[in-house]
């Protein structure tokens, strides 16, 4: 189906110009290879710096404001990350959408403000644990990507990402069945709004608890076309196996 593979780290809230040498080793991994997408996703105050460094890897954002401007006290525009040297973002973030209460539509809005400000965009949604234990989280995720996606969602500027909140930084993982189950399902539904062609054109990466020995057997699961990639994206060391598994 020729969709390259995209691996990305989001370091979160982790991450100063004392760590930049880990983004110039990361680069240096990305460059070696060609075949798959390699990107880290890095604290706002990161993104000049991390712009500038050489390498394979492209820099993105984590959020960005649904807004091009305004009294907005803290918060940062798609253009402004755009300025910065981001030219991806991801938006609707489960930390996001619990810790600041992001709803779906913010999360619509943020990823047309990206693409409009010419970043490319990463959305994600994933079940929560009750919702994983009481059964259905295909149907659950999938009726949250649907009013999370924006209009012109298209493959040439929107990733999905799955990931499963109760799989974030605590080490467990759904079985490979539940994982390639997910994607099916995600992949059907993102082929009910616009149609099979750009659904199968879209990648849907996996997110949550990936690294250096799970990532190849996630990533060879026919719909996973990568992953988002927190604790292990925080090193070279960690991140490489990941790219690696990738292509
Ligand atoms: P994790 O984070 O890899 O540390 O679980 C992934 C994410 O939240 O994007």
């Amino acid at each position: 189906m020729g969709r390259r593979k995209l691996v990305v780290g989001n370091w979160k809230m982790n991450g100063l110009r004392a760590q930049l040498p880990e983004v110039e080793a990361i680069g240096a991994l990305a460059a070696e290879r060609p075949a798959v997408e390699v990107g880290l996703c890095l604290p706002a105050t990161l993104i000049m710096a991390a712009s500038q460094v050489k390498g394979g890897a492209f820099v993105g954002a984590q959020d960005c404001h649904m807004k091009d401007n305004g009294a907005h006290t803290g918060c940062l525009s798609a253009a402004m990350l755009a300025e910065a040297g981001a030219s991806w973002t991801i938006v609707g973030h489960s930390e996001r959408r619990q810790d600041q209460g992001e709803t779906d539509a913010d999360v619509a809005a943020k990823a047309l403000a990206a693409r409009a400000a010419g970043l490319k965009v990463i959305l994600c949604v994933g079940e929560s644990l009750d919702v994983r234990d009481a059964g259905g989280a295909e149907d659950v995720v999938s009726a949250q990507l649907l009013a999370s996606l924006p209009e012109g969602a298209a493959a040439d500027w929107l990733a999905i990402a799955y990931e499963p909140i109760w799989a974030i930084g605590t080490g467990r993982i759904p079985t490979m069945e539940a994982v390639e189950a997910m994607h099916k399902a995600l992949r059907a539904a993102l082929a009910s709004r616009i149609g099979a062609g750009e659904a199968n054109a879209m990648r849907i990466l996996y997110g949550g608890s990936m690294n250096g020995e799970n990532a190849a057997e996630l990533m060879a699961i026919e719909d996973v076309d990568g992953g988002l990639v927190g604790g292990a994206s925080l090193t070279a060391t960690k991140f490489a196996p990941v790219i690696a598994a990738a292509g």
